[in-house]
This record gives structure tokens, C-alpha cells and sequence, in this order.
């Protein structure tokens, strides 16, 4: 959930508070400052530039909490899937207000593909972290945020004439992904923040990642167990690809194909 929840808020049910606690934290590094600035440039470019992906980012940037560059990177890994006859649906566990989820649906649009697309939340914001996350006493003060209702996505979705294809899936991950039906996908997208989350994602998504597709990660530089939940899980797999960074917090990978690559 990495920087900010300002677009977003006249769509919460009840208006997020942001912890100032969190700012002071953050402020510390100074590599987030930067980020901070960049991505004022960057929405600000967004905001007039004619690009086909500032189009898009301009219909949804009031639902979203991601930055332009990971936004960009979904409108790429969208694009690159496509090109590239990736099999598999499109995935998207941790989709708050749907802002990003709809930049997929929109994208897919532009290209004339259809492609499933499911929504993983619990559409009752975010659950708690543990202490497997090691920056806890931060991550704590987010419990509860994030929160829209599933109704208020799926009518965005049918405000912006995306909905055909889109599967809602209400509930924890720990209780919808191990007996969800999707089986295979070309792009996942992990926004889930906490450890508990992001290693629930991989443990049962990963091995449905058609070799080629793409993985993003939100929260990787931002959400200390989102890091360490992807570094354990591609440890344990012995996985060696690169993550290609976004931004300050955002990765994405290109799942390798088969053993060569592991
Ligand atoms: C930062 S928000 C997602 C932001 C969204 N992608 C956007 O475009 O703004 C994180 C979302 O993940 C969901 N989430 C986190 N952990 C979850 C879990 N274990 N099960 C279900 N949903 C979860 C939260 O409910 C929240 O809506």
C-alpha cells in the first residue's frame, strides 16, 4: 500500500486516516524522499501528457493507491503477456478500490484482448499483520484500511465498461487461493502488504504462472514482510531471476521458464 491514500479517499466507505507515525518513519530514508518527488513529477505528467498510458492512468488514478511507475508496470506486463500469447487469466490479489485492477482491464481493452480477470480481497480492508512482519508497530496502524465495499469496485468496473470477465472473490487469501479455479496465469499482481499475505499469494499461485508470465510486487521495497515473504519463497524455490525494480517499493519478474532458469 505504499504512498498515498489521498486519491482514494472520497471513495472509502469511511475516509482512511493516515498515521503520521508511519511519515516520521519513512522520512528516515532518504531514498523515500526521492521516491516522494519523482512520483509528484511523474502524476503530475500523467495528469496532461496524451500518451495512451496517461489516458488510461487518468480514469483510474482516484481509485488507487499505487505510483505511476508500478501502474506503468502493469500497463506493461499487460502489454508484453498479450504480444507475447502468454497463455492464462490475469490475477490481481489486493485490489482496494480497483484502480489497478481496472488499469489492467482498460489495457486489455485497448488491445482487443479478453483475458479473465479476478479480484482477490477481503473488500473489508486490510487484515492485520503479524509479527512476522518485522516492521509491525508501523504496519499495525493500517488494520482496517483500504477498505471498499465489492460493490463499489464491480460498479467502477461497469462505470468504465470493463466488467465482462471480471471474477470477484471475496475472503481472506488463506481461505479463497487454495481452492480457487484458476489455473493458469500469464500476469499476477501481489498487493497484499503484509508477509502472511504475500507468502500466501506465492504458495498457491506461483506454481500457475505460465513460465514467460509476469510477477509485480507492490509492496517489495516498502512493506518489510512483503520483502521478506518473496526472498524467502524464491530462496526456497531456488529461483535466481532478477526483480526488476519500479520503483521504491515495486518489483517485477518474469517468471523463468522451467529448470533452466531455477
Ligand atoms: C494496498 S491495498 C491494494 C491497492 C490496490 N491494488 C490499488 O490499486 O490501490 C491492499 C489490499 O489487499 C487486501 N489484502 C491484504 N491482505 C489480504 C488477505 N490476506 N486476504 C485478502 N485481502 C487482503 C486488503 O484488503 C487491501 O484491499
Amino acid at each position: 500500500m505504499p504512498t498515498h491514500l489521498s486519491a482514494a479517499k472520497s471513495f472509502t466507505a469511511e475516509p482512511t486516516k493516515h498515521p503520521w507515525a508511519e511519515v516520521l518513519y519513512r522520512a528516515r530514508d532518504p531514498r523515500w524522499l526521492a521516491d516522494c518527488a519523482l512520483r509528484l513529477i511523474a502524476q503530475a505528467w500523467d495528469s496532461v501528457s496524451p500518451s495512451e498510458f496517461s489516458r488510461l492512468y487518468r480514469r483510474i488514478c482516484t481509485r488507487t493507491m499505487c505510483s505511476n511507475a508500478r501502474l506503468r508496470g502493469l500497463y506493461r506486463a499487460t502489454q508484453y503477456v498479450v504480444a507475447n500469447q502468454i497463455p492464462g487469466d490475469f490475477v490481481e490479489c489486493g485490489c482496494a478500490l480497483g484502480g489497478s485492477a481496472a488499469l489492467i482491464a482498460l489495457t486489455l481493452r485497448q488491445l482487443q484482448a479478453s483475458r479473465p480477470l479476478w479480484l482477490f480481497d477481503t473488500f473489508e480492508g486490510l487484515p492485520a499483520p503479524t509479527s512476522q512482519d518485522p516492521d509491525f508497530e508501523v504496519a499495525t496502524l493500517f488494520t482496517g484500511t483500504c477498505l471498499a465495499t465489492l460493490d463499489s469496485v464491480r460498479q467502477l468496473f461497469e462505470e468504465l465498461h470493463v466488467a465482462g470477465g471480471v471474477q470477484f472473490v471475496k475472503g481472506l487469501f488463506q481461505q479463497t487461493l487454495p481452492t480457487t479455479a484458476v489455473s493458469e496465469i500469464a500476469l499476477l499482481h501481489i498487493d497484499g502488504d503484509w508477509y502472511e499475505s504475500v507468502k500466501t499469494c506465492l504458495e498457491n499461485l506461483y506454481d500457475r504462472v505460465a513460465p514467460g508470465g509476469v510477477i509485480q510486487f507492490d509492496d517489495y521495497g516498502y512493506w518489510q514482510g512483503a520483502r521478506k515473504a518473496v526472498d524467502e519463497f524464491l530462496a526456497a524455490r531456488n529461483i535466481h531471476a532478477p526483480l526488476t525494480r519500479l520503483d521504491y517499493s515495486g518489483r517485477t519478474f518474469v517468471k523463468p521458464n522451467g529448470k533452466a532458469a531455477t
